[in-house]
């Protein structure tokens, strides 16, 4: 009989971000003029709605449909908050407010049954008040809302998935995706193939899947060496780019968000299919106008 398993594959959720993620059920606490404590759910702008609605539920309810009865590991690989390093456009810099959006971010995939496992990886220290604290805060949390599953924290993860017969390495980190458009993937591509050679080098078999967040661009890419065969991929953030991200990359005008899922088949011939599957929208972000 065949195993089957889906990996749910997100990142840069950046909640607390004017531009970042936020669940419109969401429940924060304002005070009132008579001392009343009002629960609200807070408005969305619209790129939170079209990250929302356009990207985020969508895509988890058609994975966890195309999961069917098979397991979903969950892989969120950083800035999970926006932290409150930097006060640009920030929906609240308010650390309590920012756990608050990331716990309901993470509750929409969660709440499905076929989650198993839950892996947070610790993102860029900023954003996260610091050293994962944002991580291990939202973990602490989930972990008494959603008690059957497997939720940990850490900042590099290098997961045997046994029933399929695979190794993910997963960290917040890696290469950008390429400054130029006929650049793009190719220092991931060496990225890749050092990690495969040191691997050998050692006599082990190097990671089936390598999976990087952090540059908010997405990259696909796949190499094999003798009978080592690896899938390397740079997820895209469900964040809008702020002014900073725009001045990093140098005001590049075509950007993506979005999120992917990698379903892993371990056949009864012993043989392995990995495929990815992405839900992207890219976008034209300058004004356009006509004078
Ligand atoms: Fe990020
Ligand atoms: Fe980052």
């Amino acid at each position: 009989m065949s195993k089957r398993i889906i990996i749910l594959d997100v990142g840069d959720t950046h909640a607390g971000s004017e531009y970042g993620l936020l669940h419109p059920e969401t429940v924060l606490e304002r005070e009132r003029q008579d001392g009343i404590i009002e629960k609200y759910n807070p408005t969305l702008t619209e790129i939170q709605k079209f990250l929302f609605h356009d990207i985020y539920r969508p895509f988890v309810q058609e994975i966890m449909e195309f999961a069917g009865t098979d397991d979903v590991i969950v892989i969120h690989k950083g800035d999970v908050t926006q932290g409150n390093k930097y006060s640009e456009e920030l929906f609240s810099p308010r650390l309590s407010d920012q756990i608050t959006i990331a716990i309901k971010n993470m509750s929409e995939i969660l709440q499905y049954p076929n989650v198993r496992i839950f892996r947070m990886i610790k993102g860029t220290s900023s954003h996260s008040f610091q050293e994962g604290s944002s991580d291990k805060l939202v973990a602490n949390s989930l972990r008494l809302m959603y008690p059957e599953i497997d939720i940990a924290v850490q900042y590099h993860g290098l997961y045997t998935i046994q029933s399929v017969d695979t190794l993910i390495d997963a960290s917040h980190h890696g290469p950008s995706a390429g400054s130029r458009k006929w650049l793009e993937g190719n220092n991931f591509r060496y990225y890749l193939r050092d990690i495969m050679i040191r691997e050998m080098l050692k006599g082990n078999k190097p990671p089936d899947i390598i999976s990087r967040a952090h540059s908010h661009t997405p990259v696909e890419e796949y190499l094999s060496i003798n009978d080592n065969r690896t899938w390397g991929f740079i997820s895209p953030a469900m964040q809008f780019p702020t002014g900073y991200a725009r001045q990093v990359v140098s005001s590049l005008f075509e950007i993506t968000m979005g999120m992917l899922a990698i379903e892993v088949v371990l056949h009864d011939n012993g043989r392995k299919t990995i495929y990815p599957f992405w839900h992207t929208k890219k976008l034209d972000i300058r004004t356009k106008e006509i004078l």
